[in-house]
């Protein structure tokens, strides 16, 4: 695509600067056209990422989305919780479509921690306990797998994995802890750890192949000259430390993540792309300043087709928020951003854009990240006019209706950021390059 090149002229990363689901799939996408590596650092199969191209739709959980691109080496970093059934699962489903992945284009980080049976029943167990303090996780056990890497005796990471000795050993100690842990605590059912044993077993052995240091590739991929494009999973209003706190994700999923989760210095990136949805969007619970419950946020869910792409869950609908995303897009470093589902806003004579927030009465002069001051605050809103025509279509900036442009240019005013990116429908093609 014209113009993407220029984007890409150093280590590039892609980070959500909202709640999740900005389309970074999509842009990671498009930008792999010219690149060599791409590499997921956070999360783990909580994360959904569509593409399209040529008409078909994939979706990945853990695999990076530069498998759809022939000849891109996909890494998946140590700051990755892998579920080992999801990932072969993925190998295998994206196989099938005849796009194969295997050693030749994915390695996956030793140091990576491992999401086992008893992490996803106890995310499940404390959420349905939770009442009205539920976070509304994606129950794929991340909270829990992340908080055994930092208890570190109970954790096992991917060298243990691909190592039977080591994995019998460790699912034996740690498994026989937790099922009384389990029953105590959650009166759940115990995990058959035989069962366990044999099953993971079998998983370590499939990707054996792919176990690899990737700390190590990706220092000689720069002494190489290879471009590398950085992944984000979920977004920095869901990451741990500076997001919307405690109804975050459990991982580093802003751009300061990139760097403990793959093992690489912080000037190893030098372009960082923040993805702003046109509105605003989140999944499960937390404070949601811009949240609409009218007509509109119907409008915009059905047209954007806001359904979780891990979970099915409807999304919740908001107006764009400048406030929380100035605050992203500086602590995330954004030296551009690519905004998406522009398309979607055709058709509302009116469109709002959070300016301000007032909290007990009193402006706020910067975002703040703790969910109870955010679920009082009140916003001050700039309205803009809409535009009608349908811009799927559109392949130039200047070509799209001068609403459209006033409404990118306004939040490139409010963000202090360049937008250089927009895109205008899930296929590769609907991208505006600016
Ligand atoms: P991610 O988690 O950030 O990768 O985003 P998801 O893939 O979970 O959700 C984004 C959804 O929007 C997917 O269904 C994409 O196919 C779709 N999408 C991405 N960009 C656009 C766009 O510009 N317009 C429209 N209409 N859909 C888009
Ligand atoms: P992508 O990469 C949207 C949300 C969950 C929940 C909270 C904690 O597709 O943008 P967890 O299972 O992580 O413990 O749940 O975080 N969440 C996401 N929301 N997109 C995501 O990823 C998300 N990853 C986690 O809905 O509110
Ligand atoms: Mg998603």
């Amino acid at each position: 695509m014209v113009g993407v090149n220029r984007l890409l002229e150093t280590n590039t990363a892609v980070v959500g600067l909202q709640w999740g689901d900005e389309g970074k799939g999509k842009i990671v996408d498009v930008l792999t056209e010219h690149a060599d590596v791409v590499a997921r650092y956070c999360g783990g199969a909580n994360a959904g990422h569509s593409v399209r191209f040529n008409g078909k739709k994939f979706a990945t959980h853990l695999l990076p989305v530069g498998v759809f691109r022939p000849g891109v080496m996909n890494l998946v970093g140590n700051g990755v919780v892998l579920d080992p059934a999801v990932i072969v699962r993925e190998i295998d489903e994206i196989s099938a479509a005849g796009i194969p992945v295997g050693p030749g284009n994915l390695r996956i980080s030793y140091k990576a921690h491992v999401v086992m049976p008893w992490h996803k029943i106890e995310d499940g167990a404390r959420e349905s306990n939770a009442g009205g303090e539920a976070i509304g996780t994606t129950r794929r056990g991340i909270g829990p797998t992340y908080a055994d890497k930092m208890h570190r005796s109970t954790a096992i990471r991917v060298a243990d994995l691909v190592d039977p000795a080591r994995l019998t050993e460790k699912v034996r100690r740690i498994g026989t802890e937790r099922n009384r842990m389990l029953a105590v605590l959650h009166q759940a059912s115990p995990v058959d750890l035989d069962a366990t044993i044999d099953e993971y077993l079998k998983l370590g052995a499939r990707l054996a192949p792919m176990v690899d240091d990737v700390g190590k590739l990706l220092l000689d991929y720069r002494k190489a000259g290879k471009k590398v494009v950085f992944e984000g999973a979920h977004a920095a209003l869901l990451d741990v430390d500076h997001g919307t706190y405690p109804y975050v994700t459990s991982s580093s999923c802003s751009s300061l993540g990139i760097f403990s989760g793959t093992g690489v210095p912080p000037q190893y990136v030098q372009s960082i792309i923040g993805i702003a949805k046109s509105y605003s969007t989140r999944v499960g619970g937390g404070p949601f300043p811009t949240e609409l419950h009218d007509q509109t946020a119907h409008t915009i869910r059905e047209r954007g087709r806001e359904y979780g792409t891990t979970t099915g869950r409807p999304r919740r609908i908001g107006w764009f928020d400048a406030v929380a995303c100035r605050y992203t897009a500086d602590l995330s470093g954004a030296t551009s951003i690519a905004m998406t589902l522009l398309d979607v806003l055709s058709g509302l004579s009116e469109i709002k854009i959070c300016v301000g927030y007032k909290y007990r009465g009193q402006p706020l002069d910067y975002f703040r990240a703790d969910a109870e001051v955010l679920s009082e605050v009140e916003c001050a809103y700039e309205t803009l006019q809409g535009w009608q025509a349908d811009i799927s279509l559109t392949n130039r900036f200047d070509q799209l209706p001068s609403e459209a442009q006033k409404y990118v240019k306004r939040i490139e005013e409010l963000l202090g950021v360049p937008v250089s990116m927009v895109s205008v429908g899930p296929e590769r093609a609907q991208t505006l390059v600016r």
